[in-house]
């Protein structure tokens, strides 16, 4: 490659989970470190960064045609520079390198700290794949935040040694490490003090979280998450994505204490059947989750549920299907995501005799989606006629309208005096399928 032009615009595409939101942003802080600044809307961008999700299906392909799309018809002085940081950088970053001459960096989700080495390389003409596992490494390399939105993200735990037969994260993200107590409390104060009011710990398994207090103690999630109650001017916390094997009665208990916690769980389920959750090697089955969800209700009552679920994994038969609807039915969930299952190279499931036919998973998708659907729009009925506190999160569609979410994670909408950031006390009037419309009751003092 020849040496080019310093970028002097850039824009981050994050796709798949909120780790990869969080990552993306990281990323876009040390450009703005560097000068760098977010291309316009609308405008091309000079460094177009690519931050990949390698979960399901069809992500490398996504890939190369993104590439194809900001390099076509372009000549290389024109086309953007471009990086594929994430999941599939990781799982196929030499082919990557290979396939396609107009990246210049390759960088792994553990390993993104180093994008500005990597960028004077590229500069230079040099391309560059990164894509080692240091883990915590890269935190310490990172610069501080200065400014953040009101609901924040915070990465606590990366990867994951659960190894579920279908997923392909214990190979990308690598082996579970959790962040250390100081460094979290640290970067937590300083969210807020850039503006964040409510924090979502991160992690693929956040529950697994432990580490050392201050005291020199030793703590779960539940003893982070009651320190960082006690910041100030912080006034939610959620955690995602838990495994039904790491909810222990602390964390259980947190819910009924700390009021600062949401009222919101994410706890994936993934099957109804045992059979199916066995060979999904999900340590739990389906009657062990729901007793589980039960001892979560008894702390919190109003407790919204949340989940993930595959149809289609192989050699699930229409009766163990039937066993997943049962499952929803049992557990009313607020909302959830559900998918095909995908085949991802190198995972036992992907070699499992007795794969889905792609109509058969159609189906099943369509009969899933709709019972979640419906128990979405209930969950939302449910509370219209409540006044509650909505974090507000940014403009809605119309002039005057604003967006923000209730404790139980679901959007409202309403009009009124307020600005970014605001908590405000909001009448739920109408439920819609997916949001809510409210009527301004009062500011909260923040
Ligand atoms: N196919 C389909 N869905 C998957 N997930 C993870 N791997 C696969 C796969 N191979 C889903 C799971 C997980 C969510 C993040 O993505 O439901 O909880
Ligand atoms: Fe993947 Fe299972 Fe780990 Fe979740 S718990 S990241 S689904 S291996």
């Amino acid at each position: 490659m020849k040496p080019t032009n310093s970028p002097k615009t850039y824009r981050v595409k994050s796709f798949g989970c909120q780790m990869n939101v969080y990552d993306g942003e990281r990323m876009a802080e040390m450009l703005g470190e560097r000068g760098i600044v977010p291309a316009p809307e609308g405008e091309d961008a000079d460094l177009v960064v690519l931050n990949t999700c390698h979960i399901r299906e069809k992500a490398a392909e996504k890939v190369y045609s993104d590439i194809g799309r900001l390099t076509k018809g372009k000549t290389q002085d024109k086309a953007p520079m471009i990086a594929v940081a994430g999941c599939v950088a990781q799982a196929e970053g030499e082919e990557i390198m290979a396939r396609a001459p107009a990246v210049s960096m390759v960088v792994g989700p553990q390993a993104y700290h180093r994008l500005p080495e990597m960028l004077d390389k590229a500069v230079q003409g040099e391309r560059a794949t990164d894509t080692d596992m240091p883990a915590i490494a890269k935190f310490a390399a990172l610069p501080e935040r200065k400014r953040t939105n009101p609901a924040s993200f915070l990465t606590v735990q990366e990867g994951c040694d659960k190894f579920c037969t279908y997923c392909v994260v214990p190979y990308t993200r690598g082996a579970e490490i959790s962040r250390p107590y100081g460094d979290l409390v640290t970067e937590a104060r300083k969210l807020v003090d850039a503006g964040a009011k409510e924090i979502t710990l991160l992690g693929q398994n956040v529950s697994a979280w432990s580490g050392e207090n201050d005291k020199g103690q030793a703590v779960g999630l539940a003893g982070l998450i009651r320190d960082l109650a006690k910041v100030d001017g912080l006034a939610r916390i959620r955690y995602t994505t838990s495994h039904p094997a790491d909810m222990d009665a602390d964390l259980i208990a947190a819910h009924g204490e700390i009021d600062k916690l949401m009222p919101f769980l994410h706890l994936p389920v993934q099957a109804g059947s045992d059979r199916v959750l066995k060979a999904m090697n999900r340590s739990h089955t389906a009657e062990s989750y729901l007793r589980l969800l039960e001892r979560f209700r008894a702390a919190r009552p109003d407790l919204a549920l949340s989940g993930d679920f595959i149809v289609g994994f192989p050699g699930e038969t229409d009766a163990e299907f039937e066993e997943t609807l049962k499952l929803v039915d049992a557990v009313g969930y607020a909302q959830a995501f559900s998918f095909k299952y995908s085949p991802r190279p190198g995972t036992p499931a992907a070699s499992m005799e007795g794969q889905v036919a792609k109509e058969v998973m159609d189906e099943r998708l369509q009969r899933l989606q709709a019972a979640l659907n419906r128990d979405q729009w209930a969950f939302n009925r449910a509370t219209e006629g409540r006044t509650c506190e909505v974090l507000v999160e940014r403009k809605g569609k119309h002039p005057g309208q604003w967006l923000g979410k209730t404790p139980w994670l679901q959007s409202a909408w309403f009009e009124g005096d307020v600005g970014i950031g605001d908590l405000v006390q909001v009448e739920l009037v109408e439920a819609g399928p997916n949001s809510l419309a409210g009527r301004l009751r009062e500011r909260v003092a923040a």
